[in-house]
């Protein structure tokens, strides 16, 4: 089976595909009340989140839904895992129960590539600790593309604690991948080693990265994911790399406004610069997230239902 486990791998013209398949979705999420394509009717596909989320488990299930699946939720807390069960045991009796996809959010980078490779069906990647978040990062460049009209020669600057972003990582892949110029901004501590490899290019001095951005993508402090050495005060990471409108100012004039959520208004955003509709596309985001999901449900079940395409 092909799985969705991360954008490193994906061809260009296989995330332009995955795009441009969102598009009939966004359409027929707008469309109005019957927001429903039964092409997934008698498939079961199960989400499986070990960590909190609410846009990626919601927009899962409402994209399996609107395409007809029945989508079940694990619900992690009440499960067996509680018990000792190891993952490995837990994706094979999700297997056992001929799952048709399976959808998963882990902790740690790289459960969800061990679990593809236990199951006999595709597994979609909904963030795999400080890995990979490709369905997150295709409805970002879904968002761009349609506000922006292009990725292509696109100045996006990605800023906030980069080090523990799998949202980060997976925009750089993307982005680059598509054509755009990637800044990454954070303070030295939160810039991973060897950034430069991702072919983008780091700041310490958020200032400093902002003029000719088209794009700025604001990211939380993961403090869950620190180990306590360096846990930046809100008040001073505000101060330092937080948007206001003097900072935004510094950027293009019709420069995007992006945060992947959930967002900690006044640490890393101000809250009006958030809820500035004609600058913040955040909201769009969440609303492209279901047609990008709809999409890579469709796509990745193809070859178990019979129909020709990329899978
Ligand atoms: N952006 C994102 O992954 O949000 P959730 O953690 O709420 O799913």
């Amino acid at each position: 089976h092909r799985h969705l486990l991360g954008i490193a791998g994906l061809q260009p013209w296989e995330i332009e595909f995955i795009l441009s398949e969102a598009e009939q979705w966004v359409a027929l999420n707008r469309s109005g009340a019957t927001k429903r394509d039964d092409r997934l009717r008698g498939l079961t596909i199960i989400n499986a989140f070990f960590e909190n989320s609410t846009r990626t488990l919601l927009s899962f299930e409402i994209a399996g839904k609107r395409l007809g699946a029945d989508v079940v939720n694990m619900h992690v807390a009440q499960s067996s895992t509680k018990k000792g069960e190891t993952l490995i045991d837990t994706a094979m009796t999700l297997n056992a129960m001929r799952a048709d996809a399976i959808v998963i959010r882990h902790g740690s980078s790289g459960a969800v590539d061990l679990i593809s490779q236990k199951v006999d069906c595709p597994v979609l990647n909904a963030g795999d600790g400080t890995h990979e978040h490709p369905t997150q990062a295709l409805l970002d460049a879904l968002t761009i593309r349609r506000r922006k009209g292009r990725i292509d020669g696109l100045v996006v600057t990605i800023c906030g604690d980069i080090l523990h972003s799998r949202v980060a990582r997976s925009n750089m892949i993307s982005l680059t991948t598509l054509g755009a110029q990637v800044r990454v901004v954070a303070p030295p501590a939160l810039m991973p080693e060897g950034i430069a490899s991702f072919g983008v290019e780091a700041f310490n001095n958020f200032d400093a990265a902002l003029p000719g951005s088209d794009v700025v993508m604001m990211l939380r402090l993961q403090n869950e994911r620190m180990q306590g050495d360096f846990i930046p005060s809100p008040r001073e990471f505000f101060h330092l790399y937080g948007l206001d409108s003097r900072r935004l100012a510094l950027a293009k004039p019709d420069a995007l406004v992006m945060h992947p959520g959930p967002m900690n208004r006044g640490v890393e955003i101000a809250s009006h610069i958030a809820d500035d509709l004609e600058r913040s596309a955040i909201t769009e985001q969440v609303e492209m997230g279901v047609a990008v999901r709809m999409a890579c449900l469709d796509i990745l079940t193809r070859r178990a239902r019979g129909v020709e395409g990329w899978s």
